[in-house]
């Protein structure tokens, strides 16, 4: 199938889970993938078997740490410096850490990983994203942020990180909250985007059997994910909605929408709220020291 050739892809995390088979999926249509992931030998290790499984050998392999805010402007000038066109982002790599640390810029490392990071990397792209439109951007979030809440006085739960309110072993509401803000940024930049011929879209992949967990630092959540693993749909099965909203003609204008089961879904009432979504915004810009007149649209 070539229905993707001539497309350049880049994929965060996907050297494992639902970013390897999203890479794999994309791979066989044709693409050209650029695998980001953190580290360079689990990373070399999917590309060998991406390539094997799919016979396309345009799988790049690129070192960005989405924890690191400065790993990610490195990340996205190098891109840039390499790439001049860039069909489809999907921000795919996600942790969950149900203790609370803190990374080497001082944010929360949930915040970092599945909120700021893909914020930062789309903002870094966005010019090359306009320059190749029509494009696309695929946010993997998650049905848990239901659960979430946005407190913009505590986007990082400095205040609120007893077990119970922040985290707890075998749940991370912390990651529920970020994958919330992700949904907001998602539909906030669609409005931002509108008649750019950029689309963005979210997308809830389901509960799927990857390493995510593992992460996590918590020994009862890994446990109870191994239990679990009976009840999860296959990784291949769970990229299935992101290789849609990548690939199909179905959706080529489609964008603000949620996706679950290649079906537009409705998320919870408070991803919605536009005034929420302008003020995460803006403190999202400011955190991240976005000057006005550079920040995405
Ligand atoms: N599995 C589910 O049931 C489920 C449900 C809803 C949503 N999701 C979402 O689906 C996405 C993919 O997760 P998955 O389930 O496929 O889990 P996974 O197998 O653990 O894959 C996560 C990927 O993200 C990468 N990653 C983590 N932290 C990173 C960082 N700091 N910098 C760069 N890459 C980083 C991982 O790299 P390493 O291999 O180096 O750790 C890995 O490649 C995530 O956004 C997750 O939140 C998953």
């Amino acid at each position: 199938m070539s229905a993707m050739k001539g497309k350049i892809c880049v994929i965060t995390g996907s050297n494992s889970g639902i970013g390897k088979e999203t890479a794999i999926g994309l791979a066989k249509m044709g693409a050209t993938i650029v695998m980001v992931v953190r580290n360079q030998e689990r990373g070399e290790k999917a590309r060998t078997e991406i390539v094997k499984q799919t016979g396309n050998d345009s799988v790049d392999l690129m070192i960005c740490d989405l924890s690191s805010m400065s790993s990610i402007r490195h990340f996205a000038a190098e891109f840039k410096k390499k790439y001049r066109r860039l069909d489809v982002l999907v921000n795919n790599a996600g942790a969950s850490f149900s203790k609370r640390e803190v990374t080497h810029e001082g944010f929360e490392r949930n915040f970092a990983v599945n909120y700021l990071g893909p914020f930062l990397l789309t903002h870094e792209l966005l010019d090359l994203l306009k320059s190749s439109a029509p494009s696309r951007i695929i946010n993997v979030s998650s049905g848990l942020a239901k659960n979430g809440k946005v407190d913009l006085d505590d986007l990082q739960g400095e205040k609120n990180h007893t077990r119970t309110r922040f985290y707890s072993p075998s749940r991370a509401p912390a990651y529920d909250n970020t994958k919330l803000m992700l949904m907001m940024f998602t539909y906030e930049l669609a409005r931002r985007l509108k008649g750019s011929g950029v689309t963005v879209n979210v997308l809830m992949p389901g509960f799927t059997a990857t390493n995510l967990g593992k992460s996590s630092g918590s020994l009862s959540s890994y446990i109870m994910f191994k239990m679990v693993r009976p009840m999860q749909q296959s990784a291949r099965k769970g990229a299935e909605t992101s290789i849609y909203l990548a690939s199909s003609d179905d959706v080529k204008d489609i964008t603000g929408k949620c996706f679950a089961k290649k079906k537009e879904v409705r998320t919870c009432p408070v991803s919605y709220d536009e005034e929420l979504q302008k003020r995460l915004w803006s403190k999202t810009e400011s955190m991240l020291g976005l000057a006005p007149d550079r920040s995405m649209l």
